[in-house]
């Protein structure tokens, strides 16, 4: 078996494990490659989703779907809408799970509803799930719509409201951020979506093969981002340490994950970060912008190309300096126009979020411990974790 455990730095620190991290969110970020390929080969394989005739966990017709989660979850619930939109051409919505009581989303015909949860025990997530299973008893017998739930922990009270329970296999998170839960999410969710593509014939078997091919390769590249990006994100994470505030752009499939990088440098560095997408940016909050406020923008050669560049350029035009997350093919006149730039494998454009996200994940690991803050017990959160009973 390959191990993807890279050379690390700074093991002078007390490990937190026996692999001589020197904390268990490094860890965990460094075993995406691995976890990756495990959740990718149980979802691949012949009895799970891509076999195509067993296993119908949907209703047939499927008219709309739903997402519920929280934080990093709802995330990658944003990313999986991007591409249950684009890919199958299916209405898919987000919410909340703190909204959703108060906001529960109408229900509709042939609905499936996936609320996504790494610990399977939050209270909010919990609580807009059951609300949505009661309202599906309420109308059973007039149309058929299914919960599903996608979770790390499978024994978790999230079991015993869904329908159906699809695990991330990810091993347990001690880190109260959440890293390799979050990527292994996005595996259930990409297989998921080429699973429904397939099936609702939204795509070529040519375009599905494709797709399947790069979610193959996609644990080496992590390897890849993990090893050959780690000097220059332990420089940014130097620049990045003294600022009050930051700020990170992306668009379409990236959006969620400017949203993401945003939300795990707040919570492990506690610098002010927001994310925005990059064209909305210009709408108002580009007046935020100060000498001292670093952005970093999410490059990719994809549909947001010139969208983002824009926004860059108009940052520039405002003296505040960018650092790219850039993928390898895009253009030179991004790389002279940035002023420090991370270069991630070439993927598919649809599939960037496995690797955009590793950049951030890791600046914000490096500036928090920059700022000699506890990087693996934030202040004022806290995690659920199940041990499972002996
Ligand atoms: C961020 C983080 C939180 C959780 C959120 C939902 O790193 O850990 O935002 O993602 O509290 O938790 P789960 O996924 O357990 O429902």
């Amino acid at each position: 078996m390959v191990s993807f455990y890279p050379s690390h730095p700074n093991t002078n620190l007390f490990p937190a494990d026996g692999k001589g991290f020197p904390h268990f969110m490094l860890k965990e970020i460094y075993e995406q490659p691995e976890v990756v390929q495990t959740c990718l080969s149980h979802y691949l394989s012949e009895e799970r989703f891509l076999s195509g005739s067993s296993d119908h966990f949907i209703s047939s017709p499927l008219n709309q779907i739903h997402i519920l989660g929280s934080g990093t979850s709802r995330h990658a619930g944003l990313v999986a809408q991007y591409w249950l939109e684009q890919i199958v051409g299916i209405p898919t919505r987000v919410r909340s799970a703190s909204e959703f009581l108060s906001a529960p989303l109408p229900v509709v015909a042939n609905t499936l509803t996936i609320a996504i949860t790494q610990s399977g025990e939050t209270s909010d997530t919990l609580a807009a799930a059951t609300q949505q299973q009661a309202s599906y008893s309420r109308v059973a017998g007039l149309f058929t719509s299914r919960l599903i739930g996608i979770t790390n922990q499978p024994q978790s009270s999230l079991a015993r409201v869904v329908d159906q329970v699809f695990p991330t296999l990810a091993g347990d998170e001690i880190g109260v951020a959440a890293t390799k839960t979050f990527t292994t999410q996005l595996v259930v969710l990409a297989c998921l979506t080429v699973y429904l593509a397939r099936c609702l014939k939204t795509v070529s078997q040519e375009r599905s093969h494709q797709l399947i091919t790069e979610l193959q390769c996609l644990p080496v590249k992590i390897a890849a981002v993990l090893e050959q990006q780690k000097a220059i994100i332990q420089e940014m994470a130097q620049k990045l340490a003294p600022a009050r505030h930051c700020i990170v752009l992306g668009q379409g499939v990236n959006r969620a994950i400017a949203l993401e990088g945003a939300l795990k440098l707040k919570e492990t560095t506690y610098i002010h970060a927001e994310g925005y997408a990059a064209g909305e940016f210009l709408h108002g909050p580009i007046a935020l912008l100060e000498p001292g406020i670093p952005v970093i923008a999410i490059v990719m050669s994809d549909h947001s190309y010139e969208q983002v560049l824009n926004t860059v350029r108009k940052v520039k035009s405002h003296n505040v300096p960018v650092l790219g997350i850039t993928g390898a093919t895009v253009p030179s006149e991004a790389s002279q126009i940035l002023d420090h730039q991370i270069t991630l494998p070439t993927t598919d454009e649809l599939l960037s979020p496995f690797l955009t996200v590793v950049p951030l994940q890791l600046l914000a690991y490096y500036t928090a411990v920059q700022r000699g803050l506890d990087v693996d017990r934030p202040r004022n959160i806290t995690k659920t974790l199940v041990v499972p009973e002996s």
